[in-house]
């Protein structure tokens, strides 16, 4: 046996092993998936907008006007009209002097932490912090103070330590996988205090919180006082890629310095079109947002009632703790069975302990399906011995 072929059957022993599930057709609230229709309980297209219209006919015209790449980096030739109204807009929307587009989420954040931390300074990160912060920390050569989650004492206490060699505090606005939200507040007076910056990735955030959706940091009041707000397009903008908003001067900096914006091929033309017209569409009807409200609560009280735990968060992301991986992964297969689609998530997603199915919904569901989908969970997890209680009785 070869030491990979050890390695993949020590996570299929661990019950962490992955593969790959094909979705046919475009993202929507109901999807064909490896051939059997399901309700798509899985998917970051909070809003629906990845197959609006008005966002693929503008992705198109952007292919037939601006090619389907970009052809080199930004600093390069690869600098184009779809970028910058792009640019302009989200800076407009968050309430920022200017925005930086990068590739992906995850190049935003290894780029920037690395770019505004380094060695000989600490920056500090919430445990549960996405993956991409936690490899940004890496790549910094910082030292990184790693907080308990959202616990202001033991940052604070780290923030003394460090002194003023304290760069950079950077958190999750809404945590991807637990769907709480960061105590925004609390860690711009901190930031400010220790005169260093505060960094918020609003990845789950924008498009579902704060006025019109503009995401946590215009939900606490902080719109242009945090330092860098980041956010991703591939979620509720339906598209690809991601932006980092701040002060003109930041955004030079970052152009000049991160390397995951200097050193990758600029965003296709198409993918930063879609972007803009998502945001128009957001723009023009906050609704959406509305919706997507309603229905994250229609499903957390439908599992609940259901004798399930689902946290203490209140956004779009409802998490079932299950525990165990192999047992959460069985509760997957249940449900898909049954036509429910929520992927379980594992570690090193999620802590040792706490693999977990994790629902997301969009506003284009049905609050009936999401009702019925509730059901079918309680049922599977009952059958599973699963810490569900019977179903709360109607009054
Ligand atoms: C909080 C957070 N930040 C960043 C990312 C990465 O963004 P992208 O998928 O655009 O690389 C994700 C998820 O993908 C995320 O959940």
């Amino acid at each position: 046996m070869t030491e990979i072929a050890e390695r993949l059957e020590e996570l299929r022993d661990r019950g962490l092993h992955r593969r790959l599930r094909l979705v046919e057709g475009p993202q929507g609230p109901r999807v064909t998936l490896d051939g059997r229709e399901v309700l798509l309980l899985c998917s970051n297209d909070y809003l629906g907008l990845a197959n609006h219209p008005k966002v693929r006919g503008a992705a198109a015209d952007a292919a037939m006007r601006w090619g389907a790449g970009a052809g080199a980096s930004r600093l390069i030739s690869g600098n184009m009209q779809p970028h910058s109204r792009l640019e302009k807009r989200l800076a407009a929307f968050k309430g920022y002097e200017s925005a930086l587009l990068f590739g992906s989420g995850y190049l935003a954040n290894t780029g920037t932490v690395a770019a505004l931390a380094g060695r000989g300074e600490v920056v500090f990160s919430d445990e549960l912090n996405h993956a991409s912060i936690i490899d940004g920390c890496r790549l910094s050569r910082a030292e990184t103070f790693v907080y308990r989650h959202a616990d202001l004492e033991h940052l604070a206490w780290g923030l003394r330590k460090a002194r003023e060699r304290a760069a950079l505090i950077v958190t999750d606005g809404v945590f991807s996988m637990d769907g709480d939200v960061a105590p925004l507040a609390e860690l711009h007076e901190l930031a400010r205090q220790s005169r260093c910056r505060l960094m918020v990735d609003e990845a789950h955030a924008t498009g579902a919180l704060g006025p019109g959706g503009r995401g946590s940091v215009a939900a606490a009041g902080l719109s242009g006082e945090v330092d860098v707000v980041l956010g991703t397009l591939g979620k509720a903008l339906g598209s690809y890629g991601a932006y980092v908003c701040s002060d003109r001067e930041t955004t030079d900096y970052l152009l000049n310095t991160a390397r995951s914006f200097v050193f990758s091929t600029a965003p296709p033309p198409p993918v930063a079109a879609a972007a803009s017209a998502a945001l128009e569409l957001l723009e023009s009807r906050p609704d959406r947002v509305e919706r997507l409200r309603a229905n994250a609560t229609v499903l957390r009280s439908a599992l609940q009632g259901e004798g399930l735990a689902t946290g203490s968060a209140q956004t779009q992301i409802v998490p079932v703790e299950t525990g165990d991986a192999e047992r959460t992964m069985e509760l997957s297969e249940r449900l898909l069975e049954r036509g429910v689609f929520a992927q379980g998530i594992r570690p090193p997603t999620v802590p040792e302990g706490s693999s977990r199915l994790r629902f997301t919904v969009m506003s284009t569901h049905r609050s009936e399906e999401l009702a019925r989908a509730a059901e079918l969970v309680g049922a599977s997890a009952r059958e599973l011995g699963l810490a569900a209680r019977a179903p709360a009785l109607a009054a």
